[in-house]
């Protein structure tokens, strides 16, 4: 039976409030406006970021009840008025960032930060002003314009990547966010050159994507920095050279490295979240031409940087789903993984079913997992 235009009756996990559990209920969720599309979720992975914004400090608030999820892979399911890019049936990607291809930011090859919606994706709701789910009679916001902890989700078509039809939705799922961000940090935003020498800061999907992003770039020697041992066998697997705890060692990190690479890295890839790390890791870079990219988050923190570091030619920048333009590039990345040129499955270390949510949750802030995909059906 066809549901376009009717309300969806469907499960989702429900943040009803900052630093309680995910609890899984029955919701509605409304019909796709103009330019908006329903998906039908088929798998999400669970993001750091999503832990951070129900368990974190420091993250600037959003408004609760919502949902949350982020890093998604669908079908859609239909489309509202004005919508001609999508169909029903189309395999597709959830985008945080927007790529609206009309904006001042969208026309300029220098940036993928499109700001279409950004104000009311900040406050969870989609062009509107309001958001396409309820549970219990009350509006349930959206999380960053997507919330894919559900069965079905209405977002922008301004914010989806179509991307070809047999890609795997349990695997493809990771392009949504972390995966994307870390290989762009290496390949866009610092620009890896071959046989250069690089330090990735943190191994977790993230960082282990920024790896395979310089092991792709031809870097010569990568080196992987974490304080869980656990993560360095994996790195490996995706490139690194070698591996260095900060907690072997008594002097400063960016000393280690300094030391071992006789005058610092060429690129630094920030991959934690840690302003202390950041800061670390630009002063592991060489002087002259280091670049250090901060792909870690947080929003109101503030990093030290010692002015000698960037007056003697080092370069500091920040990336953003990791400098892609989200609607055309996303699914050139779901193509290089169906033709065996970039790795997805081994970032996946555990899949659950949408009732154990919360158990994704302990074991991305245990560390014990790199990626849990949740499937929804
Ligand atoms: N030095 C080095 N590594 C560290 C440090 C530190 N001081 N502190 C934590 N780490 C390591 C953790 O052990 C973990 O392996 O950083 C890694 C972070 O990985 P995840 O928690 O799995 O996070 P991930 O999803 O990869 O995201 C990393 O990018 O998009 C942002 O919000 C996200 O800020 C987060 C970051
Ligand atoms: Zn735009
Ligand atoms: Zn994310």
């Amino acid at each position: 039976m066809s549901t376009t235009g009717q309300v969806i009756k469907c499960k989702a996990a429900v943040a009803w409030e900052p630093g309680k559990p995910l609890s899984i209920e029955d919701i509605e969720v409304f019909p796709p406006k103009a330019h908006e599309v329903r998906i039908k979720i088929g798998a999400t992975g669970v993001c750091h970021t999503d832990w951070e914004y129900l368990y974190g400090t420091g993250m600037r608030s959003r408004p609760f009840p919502l949902v949350l999820g982020h890093e998604a892979a669908g079908t859609v399911e239909s489309v509202g008025s004005q919508v001609t890019k999508f169909s029903p049936g189309d395999k597709v990607i959830p985008l945080f960032l927007p790529q609206c291809e009309e904006c001042e930011r969208c026309r300029s090859p220098k940036t993928n930060h499109c700001r279409k919606n950004w104000a009311n994706t900040q406050v969870g709701v989609l062009a509107d002003g309001t958001s396409r789910i309820s549970c219990q009679g009350q509006q349930i916001y959206q999380f960053l314009g997507v919330s894919s902890f559900s069965q079905y989700t209405v977002v922008p078509d301004t914010s989806l990547a179509k991307i070809q039809s047999d890609a795997p939705l349990d695997k493809v799922c990771l392009l949504g966010c972390g995966v994307s961000t870390g290989y762009g940090a290496a390949l866009n935003a610092a620009k890896v050159e071959k046989d250069s020498s690089c330090a990735v800061f943190g191994l977790g999907a993230v960082g282990l994507a920024a790896v395979m992003g310089c092991q792709a770039a031809g870097a010569r020697s990568i080196i992987g920095v974490d304080i869980n041992p656990d993560k360095f066998h994996k790195a490996k697997v995706f490139g690194a050279t070698v591996c260095v705890n900060p907690n072997d060692h008594t002097k400063p990190i960016q000393e280690v490295l300094m030391h071992m690479t006789e005058g610092g890295v060429d690129y630094a890839l920030e991959c934690v979240g840690s302003t202390t790390v950041m800061s670390a890791a630009l002063e592991s870079t060489r002087d002259a031409w280091g670049v250090c990219v901060v792909a870690g988050w947080t929003e109101t923190e503030s990093m030290n940087v010692r002015v000698e570091k960037i007056l003697m030619g080092r370069t500091l920048k920040g990336t953003y789903f990791g400098g892609w333009k989200s609607v055309q590039d996303v699914p050139k990345l779901v193509d290089k993984y169906m033709n065996n040129k970039m790795k997805l499955d081994e970032f996946i270390t555990h899949n659950l079913p949408l009732d154990q949510i919360n158990v994704a949750f302990d074991l991305l802030s245990s560390g014990e997992s790199i990626r849990t995909v949740i499937s929804l059906w």
